[in-house]
């Protein structure tokens, strides 16, 4: 465990000038179901996690922001006014949060950090998420006085990820990351951006992560080409029927997308297929939630994780090989969280069959690819936050 108060406190006081400054936390998430749903309008069903990032920052008054990474060991310079900024990811992503700050309205001055981050890189929780809104939330605290709107945290940090690092991804992860309660799941309506929480406490069952290591990097990868299917799915629907505005893909019913099948390559309709079928099984796994029926929630778990596989084509053997397992060991529900191309399984697992599920799994996964998923418990924690 590396997002350790102490732990960052020390890195914080010896790569800098010994003083210490203040503590900001974020988290990563997990969604229940709802994948590839943002950026389409859809609705989305994620939670924070208590795994994320914890920076310490102190304002320097020298010319550069000073940054430090813990766990990298790798230290980045950069003016807050410089045009271009650094080229280490790790680091666009802070500049990106710095300008995007600037932009509404925060004088931010140049400032030390240091931060580290307990959820595992590359494995669909998030960890840029939190580490945009650990620092928009910072620099807000430290140089706005607090007067930038949760909201505007969240765009910020999708912003970094469009403008500086090239990945344009929807708005779920950073809104889980700064809008987290702990013990509740969110539900996400992000086409009017209206939310509501859900308390989520299955009596008789766990929720448990199974990280396949196969890393996942958005970066440069088939995301982008899945949202620009969809986008393409949408500009026919608009030519199709061109008295309805689609703005994406939350506007089309089954028999509009029907209209369109031979306007649009077999690929990009396959994957709408997937995005209208899941904009469906979000519902109704939240009245599924509400009647305590996770039967259904799960059997709508694993129909996500089909068409992730099948249809949307971002699974990997290995997350079908764990799918495959869940499912062999009577798991009530289990797919592939978040972007895809690699990272972890969601499980939603009987209490009385947990043991015996994990053990199976590390064992068979470990026999085939000769490494153990890791196994990641679920416990829903808070959003952004000052620690200090
Ligand atoms: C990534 C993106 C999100 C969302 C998920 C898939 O996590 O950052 O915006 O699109 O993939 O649901």
């Amino acid at each position: 465990m590396t997002m350790d108060i102490e732990f960052v406190r020390s890195r914080f006081i010896k790569h800098f000038d010994g003083k210490t400054g203040n503590i900001y936390a974020s988290p990563g998430r997990i969604n229940l179901i709802g994948e590839h749903t943002d950026y389409n309008g859809g609705f989305v069903f994620p939670g924070a996690v208590e795994q994320g990032i914890m920076a310490e920052l102190r304002p320097n008054g020298q010319q550069t922001c000073n940054i430090y990474s813990i766990d990298l060991k790798d230290m980045v310079n950069f003016k807050v006014d410089d045009p271009k900024g650094p080229t280490a990811t790790w680091a666009r992503y802070i500049y990106g949060i710095v300008q995007e700050m600037r932009a509404l309205g925060v004088d931010v001055k140049p400032f030390n950090a240091a931060f580290a981050g307990d959820v595992p890189l590359g494995a669909g929780m998030s960890s840029s998420a939190a580490l945009e809104s650990c620092f928009a939330f910072a620099l807000n605290d430290l140089f706005g006085n607090n007067n930038v709107s949760k909201w505007d945290m969240v765009l910020a940090g999708q912003a970094t990820e469009h403008k500086y690092v090239g990945v344009n991804c929807g708005i779920m992860d950073q809104f889980a990351s700064v809008f987290g309660q702990k013990g509740k799941l969110m539900r996400l309506d992000c086409r009017s951006r209206e939310f509501e929480y859900y308390p989520f406490d299955p009596k008789g069952y766990k929720l448990v992560l199974l990280n396949s290591k196969v890393k996942h990097e958005l970066v440069g990868s088939p995301y982008n080409d899945r949202r620009k299917s969809c986008e393409n799915v949408v500009k026919a629907l608009n030519e199709q029927f061109p008295d309805k505005k689609f703005e994406t893909l939350r506007d089309a019913d089954w028999d509009e997308l029907d209209a369109v099948k031979s306007k649009v390559s077999s690929e990009d309709f396959t994957r709408a297929h997937f995005v209208l079928g899941e904009k469906d099984r979000v519902l109704a796994v939240c009245d599924a939630l509400v009647k305590g029926d996770y039967e259904t929630v799960g059997k709508k778990m694993y129909e996500t994780h089909h068409g992730l596989s099948k249809e949307y084509e971002v699974s990997c053997e290995e997350l079908d090989f764990l799918n495959d397992l869940a499912k062999a060991n009577g798991v009530t529900g289990s797919r592939i969280m978040g972007g895809g191309f690699g990272g972890c399984t969601i499980n939603l697992v009987k209490d009385e069959l947990y043991d015996k599920f994990i053990a199976d799994a590390k064992e068979k996964f470990n026999a085939k690819y000769g490494h153990e998923p890791q196994v990641i418990d679920v416990v829903i924690g808070d959003g952004s936050r000052k620690i200090c």
